[in-house]
């Protein structure tokens, strides 16, 4: 039992959900990570005033309505600031490939129903509570894919840092879409409007070292542990220092953001332009090549793979 219990515990981040309580229930003298209400991320504290909240949504690490509770459940209440309010959020995953992907493409399909919509509504929230948290510094530390929309909730995180697995891009525009969850609007802020124009539409995707270059990643580093104790030690400096001050230094640069009003339009625009024919052609297309979301070939060739609906695609994965 010994040996289970602690064999578990350094297999924990990777074990499916029902393990993961199966061991809580085996283990008692270990507590199990703090779950989130669907189970969709877990919580652990490596120091007080730093939360390291890991996703792990399924084979692909997806943004669905469960993901998209638990985010919100998390996000909300640190709006009240108390004195257990973390100064620093580390976002990682326990998905070796995916660090978060795109949004559940079955949610994209015809017909839009409102429960369909209020995800893409709940989404734009994420957007403006990851800003109006003023008090809070969210920081993605990404070694895996973050396609769609976990390359758009990266982008408007405070700070990126990336491993040697890191693929993202916004893939969107290959398929008629758009990167209408504050992804364009914040590509265009961090990366200027020219370089923003030519990821987005050609579905560009950037790997770490081309990412760090374009000043969307912090940094790169080529090695996963020393991107999680470099990652972890810029966390513990700043929540070191007196939050004041670091509530201020995020408000003020808030003037770098998008207008708010700018999501709304393009929220709007999202789903009017999703739902015509050789967009749904190609979400259905999307839906199919990925084996219904998979961790396949095609998942894991992302950003390239969706060349496939061009008949552009080699089958290489990166
Ligand atoms: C903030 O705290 C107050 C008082 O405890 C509570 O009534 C309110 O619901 C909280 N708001 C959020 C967003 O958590
Ligand atoms: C965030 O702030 C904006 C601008 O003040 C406001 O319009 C919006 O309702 C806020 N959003 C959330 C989710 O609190
Ligand atoms: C956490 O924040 C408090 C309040 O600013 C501070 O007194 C304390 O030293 C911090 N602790 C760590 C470990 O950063
Ligand atoms: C954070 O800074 C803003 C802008 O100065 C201020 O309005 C807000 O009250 C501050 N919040 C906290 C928790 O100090």
């Amino acid at each position: 039992m010994r040996y289970l219990c602690s064999s578990l515990h350094i297999l924990a981040s990777q074990l499916p959900l029902s393990l993961v309580q199966q061991r809580a229930a085996l283990c008692p003298e270990q507590p199990a990570p703090e779950l989130s209400g669907h189970g969709t991320m877990s919580f652990t504290y490596p120091s007080s005033n730093v939360t390291r909240v890991t996703i792990n949504n399924g084979p692909v690490n997806f943004v669905d309505r469960l993901f998209a509770d638990d985010l919100l459940d998390f996000l909300i209440p640190l709006q009240n600031v108390t004195e257990d309010t973390p100064k620093v959020v580390i976002f990682d995953s326990s998905n070796p490939n995916f660090w978060l992907g795109h949004i559940d493409m079955r949610t994209l399909a015809t017909p839009i129903t409102n429960e369909k919509k209020q995800l893409g509504a709940d989404y734009m929230k994420f957007t403006q509570l990851l800003q109006n948290i003023t008090s809070t510094v969210f920081i993605a530390e990404i070694d895996g894919r973050a396609f769609g929309a976990g390359n758009e909730i990266a982008a408007q995180m405070d700070m990126r840092f990336v491993g040697p697995r890191a693929r993202t891009g916004s893939f969107e525009e290959a398929l008629g879409l758009i990167a209408g969850g504050g992804g364009q609007t914040y590509m265009g802020a961090v990366l200027g409007k020219a370089k923003a124009m030519e990821y987005l539409l050609a579905a560009k995707s950037f790997t770490g070292p081309a990412g760090e270059a374009l000043g969307l990643y912090n940094k790169y580093y080529d090695d996963s542990q020393v991107l999680k104790d470099s990652v972890l030690e810029l966390a513990q400096r700043i929540a070191l220092f007196p939050r004041v001050a670091l509530n201020q230094t995020k408000s003020v640069l808030s003037f770098l953001n998008p207008p708010n009003n700018a999501f709304q339009l393009d929220f709007e625009a999202f789903y009017d332009i999703e739902q015509g024919p050789e967009q749904q052609a190609n979400v259905r297309k999307f839906i199919e090549l990925s084996e219904d979301q998979a961790a396949n070939h095609y998942e894991l060739g992302l950003g390239e793979s969706v060349m496939a609906l061009y008949g552009l695609w080699d089958g290489s994965v990166a």
